[in-house]
């Protein structure tokens, strides 16, 4: 059964009446610009096809009525004042939208929850939680909501009710992706544009089955070193950095390697954009094979496990595409773009790990 599917049938079975409506907001796959939009930069990310769906319907009482049914658990909360959970989980998540959400309903909502993306694989399960929940808020609020309004209240949520301080990337590339379209986002200003992949290129995700532990706190310290990086550089943010003025050894270690990654890494995907608009896969896949490098010894958020699966994963594709790992790091899943043929020889190779994202529809 579809996310969809599952959402609704949750609904009539909690609430015992067919839901008014269901939305979806799927996860999101990076294909480069890692760790660098929380630093003003350029990414080049596209939504996947996997997601979560929240069917809703109306209330009377001022209450939210919320069912997470990957989970069998539910919340109850008032609307006005949804409060804040010492626990995260996703009830967190719930109430954090509730709280932030450009727009909600006054009178009361009953919402169920379904998804089918893997959770710590590294493709997003929050920021496409966040966005279905604030698409079904607004539209039991009868309203639209802005993507980029929605995304900035998914990033506050997770900022103030998961304790992440994460970029803004995700929310973005879940709220104003489109399938199959790779967006080239500018993290400085929110402005972005659509690049259609060319026909005969495929994207799939491999899931190393490493679930990402420790990632929250591993990833601020990140964040903030880049942060440092900045303020002993004199910029606002690595973004103001020119790759040929930047010399590593005037900062201290590890800060002067953490922004060697960024820095080089905003450069490839302005290469990437160019790569993909001229439909060149041996440049595109050989600055996958140098992202992916650079955030294992520069900016070291991979693990042995993901290196040796890209390292397999790219022996197998040989010149027919390329692999690194995408997301934040610390496991998750591997990002393959490659001609169709290699993409769904990998595909069937691994079967349930491997999930096709865009070209694959024949596999
Ligand atoms: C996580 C964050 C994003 C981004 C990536 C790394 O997915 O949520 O904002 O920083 O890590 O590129």
């Amino acid at each position: 059964m579809s996310p969809a599917d599952r959402a609704a049938a949750a609904f009539k079975a909690s609430f015992g009446v067919q839901p008014a409506g269901t939305v979806f907001a799927p996860g999101r796959v990076n294909l480069i610009g890692e760790h660098v939009d929380y630093n003003e930069g350029l990414v080049l990310p596209m939504p996947v096809r996997h997601g979560t769906a929240v069917a809703w319907g109306p209330g009377s009482d001022g209450l939210a009525h919320v069912v997470a049914d990957d989970f069998g658990e539910s919340d109850r909360f008032s609307l006005a004042a949804p409060g804040k959970p010492s626990d995260i989980d996703w009830r967190a998540y719930a109430r954090g939208m509730v709280a932030l959400a450009p727009t909600r309903p006054e009178a009361g909502v009953c919402l169920t929850i379904a998804g089918d993306l893997p959770r710590g694989s590294g493709l997003s399960s929050s920021a496409s939680l966040c966005v279905a929940l604030g698409r079904a808020l607004a539209s039991a609020a009868g309203t639209h909501v802005d993507p980029t309004a929605l995304a900035l209240a998914a990033q506050r949520t997770e900022h103030e009710y998961a304790g992440v301080a994460c970029g803004i990337m995700d929310q973005m590339a879940v709220a104003a992706g489109e399938p199959g379209h790779a967006m080239l986002l500018d993290c400085r200003d929110l402005s972005y544009r659509l690049i259609p992949l060319p026909r005969d290129w495929a994207v799939l995700t491999v899931d190393s089955g490493v679930t990402r532990g420790l990632v929250d706190g591993e990833y601020n310290e990140r964040r903030a070193q880049c942060a440092e990086a900045a303020h002993l550089l004199g910029v606002a943010s690595l973004r103001d950095v020119e790759p040929a003025e930047f010399d590593p050894s005037a900062l201290p270690e590890p800060i002067g390697r953490r922004a060697a990654h960024v820095i080089a890494e905003i450069a490839r995907v302005r290469q990437a954009a160019a790569a993909l608009e001229t439909a060149d896969l041996s440049s595109f896949a050989a600055i996958l094979r140098q992202g992916h490098a650079s955030l294992r010894d520069l900016f070291e958020v991979s693990v042995p496990q993901v290196d040796a699966l890209v390292d397999g994963l790219q022996g197998e594709l040989g010149k027919r595409g390329g692999v690194r790992m995408t997301g934040a790091g610390f496991g998750g899943s591997v990002v393959v773009v490659a001609q169709q043929g290699a993409a769904r020889q990998i595909g069937e190779r691994l079967a349930s790990r491997a999930q096709a994202v865009y070209g694959m529809d024949e596999a």
